[in-house]
């Protein structure tokens, strides 16, 4: 690799960069390669394939009618932050998921009601994958938002009380989008087929027709906040400003990154295989796998994956349901989804990286401090707790992996790239 400038910032640098920027615009072009980062054309590829620009819009989510309706953006983004929508009226998606903190809180497990037995997922960029959830368990972001709703960790309420909140204050916003609200009268104070026991007997107790106008509600309640989700984005970072400029053959734009943090690429994409499952714009492939984190509670294992393909299949707010706007047989992903893939048990949604340095601590449930954690985990690969970790220890070797051997000068660039993930500072 070419000598790069050393990696001070500051107004000098600046300027260095600056001139030289001009002395590459005026000399780049296809005799300049020797000036690149050596890339080859294939790693250019590949680098190119992860940048957010390459980031189309959220795919469309026909199941939800209103998710580009501005009114049910405006909506949503109030009940987002209504702690109204509580057992105890303090919590509110924005408490786990706070707009000040990549949309979650810095905490091991979520803090609600009650504390959690996961860790709170960023938002941002969500509605991208088919499966929401750390294992997957919904298919849509509306029918997600209904269930922290009625966790008993969460937000600790039930379907009749959240349907009387949005009478009283949300009326004429959601008429406006959904039609005239439902009669509440005779409706039991509590109730919810999900709830304590006095809960759940007061909705069996309740005329069929009834439970399904107050779960129509409540299936608009989440369709209003998916809207305000999709809007959520993640923006560029400074490892996307270098591989615009690697592109362009902009030499003096790559110096936004160090030779370290350039080298810790290079470990990303080549010998830490991290990028077989991180890859795409989002450094994710929105797949679910078994990679031997420790449980937070040896003795009870998360089997992640494995327990949310029938809780999926079972939902009665799942795309197949009553209350989808779409037509059944449009819900390929359902249609096709194995039920007793082995390689499931133990397995955890691959998580996005972007922004990764700024929302310690890591995996589903906070096991990892530091990102050196994360990193040293990957070069341990140690047995998982349940089901078959796919990463390959030391010794052993499989068809589809090898073990991931890094020295430690590569492990720290690695760390030091991952850092470069966060937001760009103004150009
Ligand atoms: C008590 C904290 C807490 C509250 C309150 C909370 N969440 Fe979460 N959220 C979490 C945790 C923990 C997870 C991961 C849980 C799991 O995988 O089992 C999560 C996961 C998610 C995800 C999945 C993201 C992905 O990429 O799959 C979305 C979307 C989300 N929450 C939205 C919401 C919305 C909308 C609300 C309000 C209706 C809400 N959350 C309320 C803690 C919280
Ligand atoms: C076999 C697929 C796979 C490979 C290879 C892989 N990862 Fe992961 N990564 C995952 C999954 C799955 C999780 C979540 C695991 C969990 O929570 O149990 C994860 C989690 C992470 C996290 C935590 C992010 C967060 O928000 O909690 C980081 C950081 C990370 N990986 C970095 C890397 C790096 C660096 C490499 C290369 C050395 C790598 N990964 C290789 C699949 C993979």
């Amino acid at each position: 690799m070419r000598p790069r400038l050393p990696a001070v910032a500051g107004p000098a640098l600046a300027l260095v960069a600056g001139v030289l920027g001009l002395v590459a615009a005026a000399w780049s072009g296809p005799a300049d390669e020797h000036r690149h980062d050596g890339w080859t054309a294939a790693e250019k590829a590949t680098l190119a394939s992860m940048q957010l620009s390459r980031l189309a819009e959220p795919p469309a989510d026909p199941s939800n009618a209103v998710e580009a309706r501005a009114e049910a953006v405006a909506l949503g983004r109030r009940l987002f932050s209504d702690t109204r929508l509580s057992s105890n009226g303090q919590v509110a998606c924005a408490t786990c998921h706070d707009p000040g903190r990549e949309f979650q809180d810095g905490r091991p497990v979520g803090q609600g009601v009650a504390t959690g037995r996961r860790r709170t997922m960023p938002i941002a960029a969500a509605g991208h994958g088919p499966w929401l959830f750390w294992d997957g368990r919904k298919d849509s972001l509306w029918s997600q938002a209904l269930g922290p709703l009625e966790d008993a960790a969460e937000h600790g309420a039930n379907r009749v009380q959240l349907v009387r909140v949005l009478q009283a204050h949300y009326r004429a916003e959601y008429e406006a989008l959904f039609g005239p609200f439902p009669s509440l009268q005779g409706l039991p104070a509590r109730a919810s087929p999900l709830g304590s026991r006095d809960e759940r007997l007061a909705w069996q107790a309740m005329p069929p027709a009834q439970r399904e106008a107050v779960n129509r509600v409540f299936a608009n309640l989440g369709k209003s906040i998916a809207a305000y989700e999709r809007t959520i984005r993640y923006p560029d970072a400074r490892f996307d400003r270098y591989v615009a400029a690697v592109l362009r053959g902009d030499t003096a734009g790559q110096q936004v990154l160090s030779a370290q943090e350039v080298d810790g690429l290079r470990v990303f994409i080549g010998p830490g295989q991290c990028a077989t499952c991180h890859n795409g714009p989002l450094l994710t492939d929105q797949h679910f796998h078994n990679t031997g984190v420790p449980p937070r509670d040896p003795s009870q294992p998360d089997r992640g994956r494995a327990q949310a393909v029938a809780a999926v299949l079972a939902d009665e707010f799942n795309c197949r349901g009553i209350y989808s706007d779409t037509p059944r047989a449009s819900c390929s992903e359902l249609e096709f989804l194995p039920t007793d893939d082995p390689a499931m048990e133990g397995a955890f949604k691959t998580p996005s990286l972007r922004h990764v340095a700024g929302r310690a601590p890591y995996m589903h449930a906070g096991q990892f401090g530091t990102l050196e954690e994360v990193v040293a985990h990957y070069r341990r690969a140690p047995a998982a707790a349940t089901g078959q970790s796919e990463l390959v220890r030391g010794g052993s070797a499989r068809a589809d992996r090898i073990p991931i051997r890094l020295t430690d000068t590569q492990a720290r660039d690695l760390v030091a790239f991952l850092r470069t993930l966060g937001p760009a500072p103004a150009p």
